[in-house]
C-alpha cells in the first residue's frame, strides 16, 4: 500500500466538459460583469478545450463494481442504516486543522502529498484481518472527510488567470496585477486557493528545486482574522513569518517590517483567505484598501484574494478600491443552477468525479450520475453541500452497505443553508402544482 509520502500521482482525463462562460473579467468593470450573467452564453470554445475536470488524482475503477455477487455486502437489500455509527478517531496526535497561519504549517501542508487509499477488491476485503480492515476502514473514512478534490470549470479558470497574472508581474516596472475569488459561503474559494498553492508551488520547486536551503519563502498565507483593522491585518502576516510584535509597533513599522521580510525571503505569491473580514475603514488610517495598495507597490509579488461578495462589498468599492479591482482579475465562483443546461453538464462531471473518487466496495458506477438532478435540486447547486453529501453518505457506508445509494442520501441531513432551500424549492413546486391543478380544474 503506497505511503502518504509516495510520488504525486498523475491523473487521466476522462471526460471533457464545457466550462462555465469566462467569467474572469477585469474586477472594475462590475457593470460588465452583471451584464454578462453566466447562463446567458454558451462557453466558448476556448474554454470548452479547458474544461477538463479532473479530480487530484488518477481514479481507479473499483473493481467490485464488475461484479456485484463477489460481495459479502448486500446493499439495498433491506439493510437498516446504523442509528449509531462507530467513531473513529485518527491515531496520531499531530494532525493539525488545515488552516495554515505560519510559515512552518505551510510548508507542512505542501510537503504532504494527499493520500488515496488502496482500492481493494470485496474478495480482498473481505480475506484482511481485523485489524488491517480497520486500518483500511479509517484510511477510506480520512479520504472522505476531506481527502477528495475536484478540479471544476472554476478552478481551472483561475488557475489559469493566477498564471497569466504571475507571469505579467515579472519585471520591476510592473503594473501589480492578480486574482480574486469571490462569492458565497462554501462554494469552494478555500478549496481553489488551496489547489492554486499547491500549483504554483509545484511550479516553483521545478525552478528552484532547494528553495528551502536558502531561506526561501516564497508563498505566503494567511486568513484574515473577523473585523480586522489594517494594524491586525499586518500582525497576522508578522505571525506568519513568527516575527514578535510588541504592543507600541504602529501599522506602518509592521507595514515595513513585513515587506522587508517578503523582500528579503523572495515571496512571489501572497494569499490573504477570508478578506471580507478586512474592515473597509480602518481607523485613524485612512482605509483598509490603502494598506493592500502599499503592499502591492511594495512587495515584488503577485497577490490572491479571496472572500464573500469582494465584487459587490464596501472593501473594493470606493475610489482607491476600484484602482485594485481594476488591475485584478475577479471570478465570481457561483451556484450550478438548475435552469441552465450548461450548468446540469458541469455538475454531472463534477458528481463523475466524486463518484469516481470514491472508495467503496460495492457502489455501483454512474448511479450518482444518473442522479445529478435531485442531487442539484438537494444542495441547491453548491459544491460544498454535494462534497458534504456525497462523501458523508460514503463515510457512513464505509464498513456497512459499501454503496452510495439514492435511499441513503435520502436520509442524510446535510448544511442547514442546502436543507432550507430544499424545503423552499419543494414547497414552490407543491404551489405550481396546486396551481396548475386548479387551472387544470377550471377548464
Ligand atoms: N473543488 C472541490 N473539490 C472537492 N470538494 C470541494 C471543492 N470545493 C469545495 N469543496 C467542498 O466544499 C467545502 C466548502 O468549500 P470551501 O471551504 O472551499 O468554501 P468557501 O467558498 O471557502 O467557503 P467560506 O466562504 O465559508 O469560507 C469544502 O470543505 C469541500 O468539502
Ligand atoms: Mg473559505
Amino acid at each position: 500500500m503506497p505511503g502518504p509520502q509516495g510520488a504525486p500521482r498523475h491523473r487521466t482525463t476522462r471526460r471533457r466538459l464545457p466550462s462555465r462562460p469566462a467569467r474572469s473579467i477585469p474586477a472594475g468593470d462590475r457593470n460588465h460583469q452583471r451584464r454578462s450573467h453566466r447562463h446567458a452564453h454558451a462557453p466558448p470554445q476556448h474554454l470548452r478545450d479547458r474544461g477538463h475536470i479532473r479530480p487530484d488524482r488518477p481514479i481507479q475503477r473499483n473493481p467490485s463494481t464488475q461484479n456485484h455477487q463477489a460481495h459479502p455486502f448486500q446493499p439495498d437489500k433491506g439493510r437498516p442504516i446504523m442509528n449509531s455509527p462507530t467513531i473513529m478517531f485518527p491515531e496520531t496526535t499531530k494532525i493539525k486543522p488545515a488552516p495554515r497561519h505560519t510559515k512552518e504549517d505551510l510548508a507542512r501542508f505542501l510537503n504532504t502529498i494527499p493520500y488515496e487509499p488502496e482500492r481493494h477488491t470485496a474478495a480482498e476485503y473481505a480475506a484482511l484481518g481485523t485489524r488491517a480492515r480497520t486500518a483500511y476502514d479509517r484510511q477510506r473514512k480520512m479520504f472522505l472527510s476531506g481527502g477528495i478534490t475536484i478540479h471544476t470549470p472554476d478552478f481551472l479558470q483561475a488557475r489559469l488567470s493566477l498564471a497569466e497574472s504571475m507571469n505579467e508581474n515579472i519585471h520591476p516596472d510592473r503594473d501589480p496585477s492578480g486574482l480574486i475569488l469571490t462569492g458565497d459561503a462554501t462554494l469552494g474559494k478555500t478549496t481553489a486557493t488551496r489547489m492554486l498553492i499547491r500549483y504554483v508551488h509545484d511550479a516553483y520547486v521545478r525552478q528552484f528545486p532547494d528553495y528551502a536551503n536558502h531561506g526561501r519563502v516564497p508563498i505566503v498565507f494567511i486568513e484574515v482574522p473577523a473585523t480586522c483593522t489594517g494594524r491586525a491585518l499586518m500582525c497576522t502576516f508578522a505571525h506568519f513569518f513568527g516575527m514578535t510584535v510588541a504592543r507600541t509597533d504602529t501599522m506602518e513599522m509592521l507595514r515595513q517590517r513585513v515587506v522587508d521580510m517578503m523582500d528579503r525571503v523572495g515571496t512571489r505569491l501572497v494569499v490573504v483567505d477570508e478578506l471580507h473580514n478586512l474592515s473597509a475603514a480602518n481607523k485613524g488610517n485612512g482605509e483598509s484598501v490603502d494598506i493592500l495598495r502599499s503592499l502591492h507597490r511594495d512587495v515584488f509579488a503577485t497577490f490572491l484574494y479571496a472572500g464573500i461578495d469582494l465584487d459587490t462589498g464596501d472593501l473594493l468599492s470606493g475610489p482607491r478600491g476600484r484602482q485594485i479591482a481594476a488591475r485584478f482579475t475577479m471570478m465570481p465562483m457561483e451556484r450550478y443552477h438548475p435552469s441552465s443546461e450548461a450548468d446540469h453538464e458541469i455538475w454531472r462531471g463534477i458528481i463523475e468525479q466524486f463518484e469516481d473518487a470514491l472508495p467503496l466496495l460495492n457502489h455501483k458506477a454512474g448511479s450518482l450520475v444518473a442522479l445529478s438532478a435531485y442531487l442539484l435540486e438537494r444542495t441547491n447547486g453548491s459544491i460544498g453541500s454535494l462534497g458534504r453529501l456525497i462523501n458523508g453518505t460514503a463515510n457512513g457506508a464505509v464498513g456497512t452497505t459499501e454503496a452510495v445509494t439514492r435511499a441513503l442520501l435520502d436520509k442524510k441531513t446535510i448544511d442547514f443553508a442546502a436543507e432550507t432551500a430544499r424545503i423552499e424549492t419543494l414547497a414552490r413546486k407543491t404551489r405550481s402544482r396546486q396551481s396548475a391543478g386548479r387551472i387544470g380544474g377550471t377548464k
